[in-house]
C-alpha cells in the first residue's frame, strides 16, 4: 500500500541567481531534490558539494541528491559533509552497486537507486538492493534536463514495482522524476508512485511553488 504523498521540488530550474528566495517557497515539500549532473553520464553540467553547502542554512527540508554522475562513489562523502540526508544513485553508472549503497548508509545518510526509463527492474535485486532502499526513483523523462514529457511507457514499471514493495511488505518509496504536472501526476500516483520530483512544474508555474505543493500533496492513491 501507498504511503501518502511526498512531493520534492527540483531546484534544477529555478531561479539559480536568486536560490535562497527560490528555497524559501517551497518549505512546504518533503524533500529538496538536488539534480547533480556531470557532463559524462548526462548532457549536462549543474552543480556539486560547494552549492549544496552554501545553501543547506536557508532550506529546512532534508536534502536529497540525485547523482546523474559517473563514478558516482566519488561524491558520497562530499554530499554528507554538504548536507545531504539521502544520495540517490543511478544503477547504470555503479560497478558495484551493493558495495555503493553500502558506504552510503556507513555515511548516515539513506540509499536510493535510480532507473532510467529503459533500464529493467530486473536491476534490483530482490533480497540484496531492494530491502537496502528508503526510495527507487523511475525517471520518467531521459535524464539531463528539465521541463520534458513524461513518458508514458513508465507507468507499466511503476504498476509493477509498487507490486513487488507491497507483495514484499517492504518499506520503500517509489519516486518519479520527470514531466511531473498536475495531470501526470495523478496517473502516476493511480500506478502506484508515492513521492513526485518536479521542477519545472513547481518553479515556473503562474501559482505560487507552495500551493502548487500543497495540491500535489493532495493527491492519494
Ligand atoms: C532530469 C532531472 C529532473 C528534472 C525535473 O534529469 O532528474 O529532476 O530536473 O524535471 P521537470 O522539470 O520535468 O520536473
Ligand atoms: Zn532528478
Amino acid at each position: 500500500m501507498s504511503k501518502p504523498i511526498e512531493v520534492a521540488p527540483s531546484i534544477l530550474n529555478a531561479d539559480f541567481s536568486n536560490l535562497r528566495s527560490e528555497l524559501a517557497k517551497v518549505e512546504n515539500a518533503d524533500w529538496l531534490h538536488l539534480d547533480i549532473m556531470d557532463g559524462h553520464f548526462v548532457p549536462n553540467l549543474t552543480f556539486g558539494p560547494p552549492i549544496v553547502k552554501a545553501i543547506r542554512e536557508y532550506s529546512t527540508l532534508p536534502f536529497e541528491a540525485h547523482l546523474m554522475v559517473t563514478n558516482p562513489d566519488f561524491y558520497v562523502v562530499p554530499f554528507r559533509e554538504a548536507g545531504c540526508k539521502r544520495v540517490i544513485v543511478h544503477c547504470e553508472t555503479a560497478l558495484h552497486l551493493h558495495r555503493l549503497i553500502q558506504m552510503i548508509q556507513a555515511e548516515g545518510m539513506e540509499a536510493g537507486v535510480a532507473l532510467n526509463p529503459a533500464t529493467p527492474l530486473e536491476m534490483l535485486d530482490l533480497d540484496l538492493i531492494l530491502p537496502e532502499l528508503s526510495i527507487v526513483l523511475l525517471m520518467t523523462v531521459n535524464p539531463g534536463f528539465g521541463g520534458q514529457t513524461l513518458i508514458k511507457g513508465v507507468l507499466k514499471k511503476i504498476e509493477r514495482l509498487r507490486r513487488v514493495i507491497d507483495d514484499e511488505k517492504l518499506d520503500c518509496r517509489i519516486g518519479v522524476d520527470g514531466g511531473i504536472n498536475q495531470e501526470t501526476a495523478v496517473e502516476v500516483v493511480s500506478a502506484g508512485a508515492d513521492l513526485l520530483v518536479a521542477g519545472t512544474y513547481v518553479f515556473k508555474n503562474q501559482v505560487s511553488p507552495s500551493q502548487v505543493i500543497q495540491e500535489l500533496k493532495k493527491l492519494s492513491c
